[in-house]
């Protein structure tokens, strides 16, 4: 009877310190990611908009300047590795909450910096001025600064202001819902007119990129690491975006960390950009590549649909991938596509297959790309190879759209300046709408 007391008295002090271990380990943030399926202009690209939420702080007009009696409420913010800063709706003050959002003002040292090093840069924009567009502020209490809408590529002005975003933590594998962590980043603060081509529920952008004002420099004490995981299929649930080193588990085998399926690159720099390059030696498809001269640059972005191609690249990759699907029925191309297959035989529309499309890194490591991302169903009767030409001069040889890294996870890591992929998900019987989003108490 005693020795059994004393087994369970030891069960229960490792279940603490257990526990107590798991509370230090939640060092992620994380937040759901959903594809955005409204269609606007052109279906192709607007079925392809990412949204995430992010929680921040909206003060009750007339309550008390303290943090803690502010709503929090939630906001979709499009996901864009290249902006400079983040910005979004919200009025930076308010009558009888004198001290909510202090602004920027124009004597302050980010505002110079907002406006010249960490600057959206386009000729369409006019030139900065000291005097806001709302008349409560007095010239100099404000810092406008311009910045370019990623979705029509309109400049407007924001006002730069001191936020407060909140996050969930995570242990990587469930959410909690206590102890939120706050980052007070430098965000624009815009109206909401700035927003109308944007998809209806989308009210700004949120800065992934490794300028210093974008929001992995306002982390705090979680590394500046980011784990993307777009979702593909929109009923099966929202993908995740995480900050932190992980752990990261998806189901349906939680106690699998995703980590593990992950191979890494070096993150490369560009003058002039905050975003995210990696260097591609070439493009192979069963055995044969198609080589990328040695000074072309590839980008990673969130804001394409489609990988772009410059014309030499894109040439090389259609006629090979022609001629090793030859036994697909071809179709007549579907903009912005040039290479496409009819999917029906005899009535039914059948899934097509292709041959992996790898990336061959600069350091020996291989991004497959397989069907799932390489393909896209266009309609009932034809399926394209989803990739675009970005004409023969383009800025950037390859730019890597969403649909190419869709249930990829990637992971930036600004740290160690790495990045990881794990390419599809899918061939580990896992997607990135597998994150378990319930919340633990
Ligand atoms: C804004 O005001 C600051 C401080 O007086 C000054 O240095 C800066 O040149 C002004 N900028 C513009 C665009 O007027
Ligand atoms: C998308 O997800 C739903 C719900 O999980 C599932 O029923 C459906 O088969 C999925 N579609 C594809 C194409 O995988
Ligand atoms: C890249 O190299 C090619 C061939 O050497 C050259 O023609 C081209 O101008 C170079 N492009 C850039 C952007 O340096
Ligand atoms: C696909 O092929 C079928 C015959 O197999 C034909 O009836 C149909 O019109 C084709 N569709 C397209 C879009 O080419
Ligand atoms: C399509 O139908 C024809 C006639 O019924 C048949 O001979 C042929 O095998 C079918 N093709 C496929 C791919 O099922
Ligand atoms: C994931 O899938 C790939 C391709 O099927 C396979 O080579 C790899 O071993 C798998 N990894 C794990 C950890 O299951």
């Amino acid at each position: 009877m005693q020795s059994k007391m004393l087994v369970l008295i030891q069960v229960i002090a490792i279940v603490l310190a257990f526990i107590s271990q798991q509370h230090v380990a939640l060092a992620s943030l994380v937040v759901p990611v959903t594809k955005h399926t409204d269609a606007t202009v052109n279906p192709l690209y607007s079925a392809h908009t990412y949204l995430d939420k992010v929680q921040y702080p909206s003060p009750l007009i007339s309550t008390p300047a303290y943090w803690n009696q502010w709503r929090y409420v939630q906001q979709s913010l499009l996901i864009d590795l290249d902006a400079p800063f983040s910005w979004h709706y919200s009025f930076p003050r308010q009558e009888g909450c004198q001290e909510c959002r202090q602004t920027v003002t124009c004597t302050e040292s980010p505002c110079t910096d907002l406006r010249t090093t960490s600057s959206y840069q386009s000729p369409l924009c006019p030139p900065p001025t000291n005097t806001s567009m709302y008349d409560i502020y007095m010239d100099c209490e404000t810092c406008p600064v311009n910045v370019i809408s990623p979705v029509t590529g309109e400049c407007s002005q924001v006002i730069p202001t001191y936020e407060q975003f909140m996050f969930t933590r995570s242990n990587g594998g469930a959410v909690y819902s206590y102890d939120p962590h706050i980052t007070y980043p430098i965000a624009g603060s815009t109206p909401p007119w700035t927003f109308d081509p944007f998809p209806s529920d989308v009210l700004g952008v949120m800065a992934l990129s490794s300028s210093p004002y974008a929001l992995p420099a306002y982390l705090g004490e979680v590394d500046r690491v980011i784990a993307l995981c777009l979702p593909s299929n929109v009923s099966a649930g929202p993908g995740v975006l995480l900050f932190g080193y992980g752990p990261y588990y998806l189901g349906p085998q939680r106690d699998v960390d995703v980590r593990s399926l992950l191979s890494y690159t070096a993150l490369l720099k560009h003058p002039n950009s905050f975003g995210y390059f990696i260097g591609v030696n070439a493009i192979v498809i069963k055995k044969q590549s198609i080589i990328v001269p040695n000074n072309a640059t590839t980008k990673i972005s969130t804001l394409e649909p489609y990988t772009k191609l410059r014309t030499d690249i894109y040439s090389g990759v259609v006629r090979r991938v022609s001629k090793v699907t030859k036994r697909i029925p071809p179709a007549k191309s579907v903009a912005p596509f040039g290479l496409c297959f009819n999917t029906t035989v005899n009535g039914t529309t059948v899934g097509i297959k292709v041959p992996d499309i790898d990336l061959a890194l600069q350091d020996g490591k291989k991004w497959t790309i397989s069907t799932a991302n390489s393909i896209k169903q266009v309609t009932e009767d034809v399926a394209c190879l989803a990739v675009v030409d970005n004409g023969p001069t383009s800025e950037h040889a390859i730019v890597i759209g969403t649909h190419q890294f869709e249930d990829n996870l990637l992971v930036f890591d600004l740290i160690t300046s790495t990045f990881g992929f794990s390419s599809s998900l899918l061939r580990n019987h896992t997607s990135c709408s597998n994150f378990d989003f319930a919340v633990s108490h």
